[in-house]
């Protein structure tokens, strides 16, 4: 009864590295599903690849000065070396810009086109005058009519998920300069998605393994409607529309990535030799079709692929399931890299062992509602489970087997607690495949661990170590009970903890990968008579100092956009203002600031700024300072202020690729340690990297000498 699995995992755009939100929202639960579906012997096939295509990255280059190809090349590189340092176990790891996806993609476009699925018509855009071009959708921003969110894409709105046209916005302004765009007409191409809605509402109806949020967003999507999408742009960066007169215009990014889960698979085919292979999976209709991805990409893989794969019609199989997860968010935030919230997995991989990661992720997975990755919850998690239940059993049992009978002792007489033991065993077995099964990874987790710490009841109870002086044939048999827990232990966790899983199968004598046995060894008998060696611990405690004390310095700092709503002079001192500013949810509050002497109250008043919010109250001349704005001072003695644009007052000031983690009070000392300095363009930076605020980068506000200090 081998099944095939097909699982496809969304495609990560190449413009930034990857943070624990995205390991949490896909790679991470596809990668637990594929290992446990080799496990028991089905055919898997697992790709994806980086989404090279569209605004995103366009918008990534334009602000890092570079080509998009650079951008590319660098992020494609960098996600294919963490996927594997974290266990993804792809069978292809890709990227869109492929000849092979180029190809792929053209035909599936043409097929459609012929077939009038895809259909030209003039289309009114937004084109932006003083830039000079036609506005993408992503170049667009305004207020979503559904939910008001000031900030919602030209595609998207991020609060409240909707897809959107750029016309429906209001508000529109030109995400470049700010300007309001005007609309122009050209020729566009559309995907007629209504035309599939009645096929989409008929293929539903069988999908009643759904988790609730994905189908009750499908469903609603279809009630609602279907309207034709627009599925070629104006820009040049992408894959050309392959039809005459057109090959300047490119297609939708979102309509060739989706193609990627058929083109990766092509791509697999080839490489492996056997160009037809690929067909094995998407061409038998009994062949499952997992798509794992994070809620904001639903209605691309419940409504878009489908109704290309139905359009394109060469009986390809469409989505059997799509396990959509919710977000893993950093202290209530939304992983995000425009907002620099997050966890980064480079830093990640380099600083901790990948199992832990994997376990605290996967027993605090965002399966149906957001979850939190908490630091100290994280350690205690390390350090309570995995270290003093799972790492603790299989530490005490081995060593104490090795240290007393030096290999794998034989099975003795089974009493009653021996035999709850082994039916132990075959109950989780049981219930972890289940869970596993319906895609329910936390549960399954959970129930292995229940084993571990079962584990450790029937070690205490049956006391070995008493047993060795009376009894020393009892002793061996509590010891092989023991061991058979370990090794079903090792199997049970195989699919979560890929890399210590084999280090335990291999220490009890088995020679294969644990990921290339099968998960009913977990119930087979030992090898009795293995000579054991002495263990090594599997895991390590941890302690939030320990890693909280090698993060950097600017991690621990508050640095937030604060609004001057006024400005007196201070009674005790010349050269001093008191400020009254505005932090937006963080209240209002007064600090001491020395720039009199550079700036007039009329000419700061209203202005954005940037303050060390958390910084050791300090009293200036009688008054209390509850923060601290920073400002540069260069070597001629000239003062700026920074400025963070129009950002929202209260917004966060941060920097791409080091973790947001301000400590409760900054001491002055600590703050001291944090060198920001202007560089080129008036850019305030630090170590070399640019300080961002929510509108861009944060610039000195008068002209500074390169180099001049900000404190
Ligand atoms: N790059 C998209 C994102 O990060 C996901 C694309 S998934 C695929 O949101 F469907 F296009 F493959
Ligand atoms: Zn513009």
């Amino acid at each position: 009864m081998k099944e095939k699995i097909y699982i496809g995992v969304a495609w990560p755009y190449a413009n930034g590295s990857l943070h624990l939100g995205h390991i949490a929202g896909c790679y991470l639960p596809a990668d637990i599903f594929a290992r446990y579906n080799r496990m028991i012997g089905n055919d898997v096939l697992m790709v994806s690849g980086s989404d090279e295509h569209g605004t995103p990255i366009t918008i990534t280059a334009d602000k890092e000065k570079i080509t998009p190809q650079a951008v590319v090349d660098r992020y494609n590189k960098e996600h294919t070396e963490n996927m594997k340092q974290f266990g993804i176990s792809f069978d292809l790891f890709t990227r869109t810009s492929t000849d092979n996806h180029t190809e792929v993609t053209q035909d599936i476009f043409k097929t459609l086109y012929e077939k009038k699925y895809v259909y030209k018509k003039s289309v009114d855009s937004f084109y932006c005058n003083s830039c000079n071009k036609f506005l993408p959708d992503r170049y667009i921003e305004g207020m979503c009519p559904y939910c008001g969110n000031q900030n919602a894409r030209g595609d998207q709105c991020d609060e409240c998920g909707k897809l959107l046209d750029p016309q429906e916005l209001e508000e529109v302004r030109c995400k470049i300069c700010g300007n309001t765009p005007k609309i122009k007409t050209s020729d566009h191409f559309f995907l007629a998605l209504s035309s599939f809605e009645p096929k989409l509402i008929d293929w539903m109806k069988d999908k009643k393994h759904w988790k609730s949020s994905v189908k009750k967003f499908t469903e609603n999507w279809l009630k609602s409607g279907l309207n034709d999408r627009a599925i070629t742009r104006d820009i040049s960066w992408g894959i050309p529309v392959p039809l005459e007169g057109f090959e300047d215009k490119t297609i939708y990014v979102w309509f060739e990535a989706v193609i990627g889960y058929l083109s990766a698979s092509i791509e697999w085919s080839k490489k492996t030799g056997n160009e037809n292979k690929w067909e094995y999976w998407w061409k038998d209709p009994k062949a499952k079709h997992y798509y794992f991805l994070a809620k904001d990409n639903i209605p691309f893989h419940s409504i878009i692929w489908p109704s290309i794969l139905m359009g394109y019609n060469k009986s390809l199989d469409l989505p059997y399931d799509i396990p959509a997860n919710e977000y893993l968010r950093l202290k209530g935030e939304q992983f995000s890299k425009s907002r620099g919230v997050a966890v980064w997995v480079p830093d990640v991989v380099n600083n901790f062992d990948v199992d832990p990661v994997r376990y605290y992720i996967s027993i605090n997975m965002p399966e149906n509602k957001d979850t939190n990755w908490l630091w100290e919850d994280f350690v205690t998690k390390n350090n309570d489970e995995l270290v003093n239940t799972y790492g603790n059993f299989i530490h005490r049992v081995i060593t104490f087997t090795q240290k007393n009978f030096g290999c794998i002792p034989k099975q003795g007489k089974l009493d009653k607690l021996d035999k709850e033991a082994i039916e132990k065993i075959k109950q989780t077995s049981k219930k972890v495949s289940e869970s596993i099964k319906k895609c329910q990874f936390k549960k399954g987790l959970r129930t292995a661990m229940n084993l571990a710490q079962f584990g450790n009841v029937y070690f205490d109870k049956k006391q070995p170590w008493t047993l060795i002086k009376s009894d020393k044939e009892a002793c061996e048999g509590v010891l092989h009970i023991c061991l058979k827990i370990i090794k079903a232990l090792s199997v049970f966790t195989a699919p979560y903890l890929p890399f210590s899983s084999d280090e335990v199968w291999k220490i009890i004598g088995e020679k294969e990968s644990i990921h290339k046995c099968n998960w009913s060894l977990a119930l087979e008998e030992l090898k009795v008579g293995t000579v054991l060696e002495k263990p090594q611990p599997l895991f390590k405690k941890l302690s939030l100092e320990d890693f909280m004390g090698e993060t950097d310095p600017f991690s621990k700092a508050d640095l937030r956009v604060a609004q001057i709503l006024e400005v007196k002079d201070h009674p005790q001192a010349d050269k001093l203002y008191l400020m009254h500013v505005d932090l937006g949810k963080l209240g209002k509050r007064v600090i001491v600031a020395g720039i009199k002497g550079f700036y007039k109250k009329e000419d700061i008043k209203g202005k954005n700024i940037v303050i060390v919010t958390n910084l050791k109250p300090a009293k200036i001349r009688g008054i209390t300072s509850n923060g601290m704005l920073l400002a540069a001072e260069d070597d001629t003695g000239v003062v700026s202020l920074l400025n963070p644009g129009n950002s929202t007052p209260g917004s966060e000031i941060s920097i791409e690729g080091i973790s947001r983690d301000p400590a409760k009070v900054l001491e002055f000392e600590d703050f001291e340690k944090i060198n920001m300095t202007i560089g080129e363009g008036l850019k305030a930076e630090y170590n070399g990297k640019v300080l961002k605020s929510e509108k861009g980068e944060v610039i000195s506000d008068k002209p500074v000498k390169k180099g001049a200090k900000i404190k």
